[in-house]
């Protein structure tokens, strides 16, 4: 079939909305038609040309949500109709990790994911007969995907799909940091570096937990005043000294919990100095840049800190995903402020000027204006 994409022919280049061809879903793929998708970092920053392991032409996109309009052979869990999250994770359910309740790196289709197959070493996107690669298994800014099924996350037909693509990355991600890898205890002190959309997510995932004392940290007024309505009980301006004021709100203790959701080296360091002796865990969602290094004084191991790594929040896809779109939809969750702009498919690089002006929190492009 033909379908409307936005491509990245070049790094650093605008990305370009043009008809490719999308073949038929083959065993074990399913074809959705997008409805939302939001713009997220990993699209800029592969872009870019930053991301080392990058390769181009692809279809960028990976926070999509929409809907099943045919499956291929041997698909069992999905039918025409079905409403679904995509999952740049995806959960197989069988190999060593998916069967691990500790781990949600499932093992089964990484290695081509990573190169920008589906699983069976081919593209289903083309373009005059020449193929054009998969991004991280999703390439939702497009009409439709073809996509494994096992990265397909099943949900409620009534949650609003812009809504629910954020439930694709960041979103999740922040949640399942607090929710699932920190495992939050009710009544814990709490501090969150950085309030973009996985900090966010992991402030209202700390509140879910019932944690007692929430404070974020980060350099935008406007953003610490959306933490605080996510749940912040405290908020206060991120650089140096921040660790000095959360020492001194916690009786020189620090917090029983810290989070990362920055980026910079920097700051996870502060986060692991910001978590409490004895038993603090400092839990990092940010993504470093390549060949940068966390600097952590081992004595703050030695007195009882932890550090975690979290990637989408610990979050197996297709078990999870849909109970943290259920949460929302119950009023637990308050999706609607992060979604800062609305855009048309053809203006994807809008999204992409929007995130570099910090400007919101996502821009969620929609493929149907009716809907
Ligand atoms: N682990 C995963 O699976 C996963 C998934 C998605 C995103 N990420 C990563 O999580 C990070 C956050 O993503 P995002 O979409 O929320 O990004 P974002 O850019 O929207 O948010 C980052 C926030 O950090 C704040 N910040 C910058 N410097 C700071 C400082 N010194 N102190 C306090 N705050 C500071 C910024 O003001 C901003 O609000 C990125 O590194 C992203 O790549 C990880
Ligand atoms: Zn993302
Ligand atoms: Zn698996």
């Amino acid at each position: 079939m033909r379908m409307r994409a936005a491509v990245l022919e070049e790094f650093g280049k605008p990305l370009e909305v043009q008809e490719v061809e999308l073949a038929e879903p083959r065993a074990g793929e399913v074809l959705v038609r997008l409805v939302a998708c939001g713009v997220c970092h990993t699209d800029l920053y592969t872009a870019s040309g930053a991301d080392p392991s990058g390769y181009a032409p692809t279809v960028l996109g990976h926070e999509g949500a929409g809907v099943v309009e045919s499956v291929g052979a041997d698909v069992a869990s999905l039918s025409p109709g079905d409403h679904v999250v995509t999952l740049f994770s995806p959960q197989c359910g069988e190999c060593v990790h998916c069967v691990d309740p500790r781990t949600n790196l499932c093992m089964a289709i990484r290695e081509q994911q990573n190169k920008g197959f589906l699983p069976d070493g081919t593209t289903r996107i083309s373009r005059e007969g020449d193929g054009i690669r998969h991004f991280m298994g999703c390439s939702t800014f497009a009409e439709y995907t073809v996509m494994p099924e096992i990265a397909l996350a099943k949900i409620d037909p009534e949650a609003p799909f812009e809504h629910a693509c954020l439930f694709a990355c960041g979103l999740s991600t922040g949640l399942g940091a607090a929710i699932n890898t920190a495992a939050v205890a009710p009544g814990s002190t709490c501090v969150v570096f950085g309030a973009g959309m996985v900090g966010l997510g992991a402030v209202a995932g700390c509140r879910l937990q019932g944690a007692e004392r929430i404070v974020c940290v980060d350099l935008s007024a406007d953003r610490l005043e959306l933490a605080r309505s996510q749940g912040a009980t405290d908020t206060i301006e991120g650089g140096e000294g921040a660790v000095e004021r959360i020492l001194e709100m916690t009786d020189g203790f620090g917090a029983d919990y810290t989070f990362e959701a920055t980026g910079n080296v920097a700051v996870m360091r502060q986060a692991v100095e910001a978590a409490r002796m004895g038993w603090g865990l400092c839990t990092v969602a940010g993504v470093a840049g390549k060949g940068e290094t966390l600097d952590v004084v081992p004595r703050l191991l030695i007195t009882g800190r932890r550090v975690a790594g979290s990637s989408f929040g610990g979050v197996k896809g297709r078990d999870q995903v849909p109970g943290l779109v259920q949460r929302s939809m119950a009023g637990e969750i308050d999706v609607e402020p992060f979604i800062s702009h609305r855009l048309s498919l053809d203006e994807v690089n809008r999204g992409f000027e929007l995130m570099e002006a910090q400007n919101g929190i996502r821009s969620v492009i929609r493929f149907d204006a009716a809907l």
